[in-house]
């Protein structure tokens, strides 16, 4: 089938899987923010380090463009609602009503699969969107499948491997 390249990125991207990450950081007024992101790359083990890109019209970019350290939290699989809210860009605060707490400058979600604390190590500008590299510096890992999003659906389930 011949698309033309916008389509086709669409809809070639459409079928690759990852993970969903919510991003938070602290605004310089010292309030918490954060989106819903799938751009989330495991970047290199020396150092420990991931990328994510991010937004420029997100209201949280130029928090995660200028902070010094941003969390990173891998999804659950049953924490589609949680995705949704960090998603939304109409949101007032995402954070009313969540269990979180601050982990010095950055805001921790209580839950998820595992929360990254990293130290923002550089930016890139390029076209519409900021990558940030994240060296990581300490976090939580706990159990569970993690929430898989491809085909513009959030809601697909791990299945066991066939022995
Ligand atoms: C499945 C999914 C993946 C997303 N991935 C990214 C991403 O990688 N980077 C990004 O900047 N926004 C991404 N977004 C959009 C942001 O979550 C959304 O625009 C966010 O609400 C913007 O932040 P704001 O509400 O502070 O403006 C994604 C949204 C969805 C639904």
């Amino acid at each position: 089938m011949e698309l033309k390249v916008d389509e086709l990125f669409r809809e070639a991207m459409s079928h690759l899987a990852s993970g969903v990450a919510v991003i938070t950081a602290r605004r310089p007024d010292g309030s918490p923010c954060g989106i819903a992101a799938t751009s989330l790359v495991s970047y290199s083990p020396h150092p420990p380090s991931l990328l994510v890109c991010v937004w420029h019209e997100s209201r949280c970019h130029d928090a995660l463009a200028g902070c010094e350290r941003f969390g990173v939290h891998l999804l659950r699989s049953d924490e589609l609602e949680l995705a949704h809210r960090f998603a939304d860009r109409a949101a007032r605060d995402k954070f009313a009503g969540l269990d979180w707490h601050w982990d010095g400058d950055v805001p921790e979600l209580d839950g998820s699969l595992a929360y990254l604390r990293c130290r923002r190590a550089e930016n890139f500008v390029r076209y519409d969107h900021t990558i940030l590299i994240g060296d990581l510096q300490s976090g939580r890992l706990e159990a569970g499948d993690p929430l898989v999003y491809s085909r513009r659906r959030m809601d697909w389930l791990m299945q066991p491997m066939m022995p």
